[in-house]
């Protein structure tokens, strides 16, 4: 069966023509502390993304990798500590250029093509130009022939890949991804890191979490490991797999650390 994933095409479609956007990037977290029933889940978060490599945000169950993505996608507020998108303007919504894929999507009751519509129209997408990019995003993520179905009767593996085409449609310059092929079988888990991979290519900056050691080997220009909400270490990939910097990181390639 021809894949449109893993044959691209060579002609720039409309979806990796659109970038003209200043930049909103860097994105920098200073001492960002998040709190919930009296407990301190996130400790003194401190880091800069700036454009260009993929991160990985990488750990153990409940060491603070979702936490972490909401408060800088800013669906959390922190309760110390600023988030902040430096290269924004003056008055722009970062909001709008930027985009968060879970690992159940969450999908309108209504189609395929529709769900792509209704995120499109959010971005203030004028009506005429919305159909050539649904029909694009949809050929790109293979999903074309569900354009007219009910998004929800799709399979979690398509389910997931409209998510994806849904935010590849709006062209996030930043793009954060929670465990995104968690709950997806390795075809779906190839087919979704392929879509990642074509993003990361078109310049769409890639902040994902995955507590899957061979996925972090397989994406990531770069290493964030957190343990019990702290961040250990912001190493470049390479090093992080040879010889990471904090002793819990060590355990945890190893496999020792599983909480
Ligand atoms: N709303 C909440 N109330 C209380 N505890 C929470 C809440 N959200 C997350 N936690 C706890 O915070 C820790 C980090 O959660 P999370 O970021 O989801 O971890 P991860 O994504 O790395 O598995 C976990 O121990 C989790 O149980
Ligand atoms: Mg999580």
């Amino acid at each position: 069966m021809s894949d449109p994933i893993t044959q691209p095409s060579t002609e720039a479609p409309p979806v990796a023509r659109r970038r003209t956007t200043p930049s909103i990037l860097p994105l920098s977290l200073e001492g960002v502390c998040f709190d919930a029933r009296g407990k301190r889940l996130i400790h003194d978060l401190t880091f800069t993304l700036d454009a260009g490599p993929r991160t990985i945000i990488l750990g153990p169950n409940g060491a603070g990798k979702s936490l972490t993505l909401r408060l800088c996608h800013g669906l959390l507020t922190p309760v110390g500590g600023h988030v902040a998108w430096e290269g924004a303007a003056p008055g722009a919504d970062p909001l709008k250029h930027q985009a968060m894929v879970f690992q159940r999507p969450v999908l309108l009751r209504r189609t395929v093509a529709q769900n792509i519509d209704y995120a499109l129209k959010l971005h203030d997408v004028a009506r005429r130009d919305r159909p050539a990019l649904i029909e694009d995003v949809l050929n790109r993520t293979g999903l074309a022939r569900f354009a007219k179905s009910p998004a929800r009767h799709l399979s979690g593996g398509e389910q997931q890949k409209l998510a994806l085409a849904r935010a590849w449609a709006t062209k996030p310059e930043v793009l954060f991804l929670d465990e995104p092929t968690a709950s997806l079988d390795p075809a779906a888990t190839h087919a979704v890191e392929n879509i990642i991979q074509t993003m990361h290519g078109e310049g769409t900056r890639i902040v994902m979490t995955t507590h899957d050691l061979a996925q972090a080997r397989r994406l990531a220009d770069e290493i964030m490991f957190l343990h019990k909400g702290h961040l250990m270490e912001k190493t470049p990939a390479d090093e992080f797999f040879d010889a990471p910097r904090s002793g819990e990181a060590a355990a945890f390639l190893k496999g020792e650390l599983r909480w």
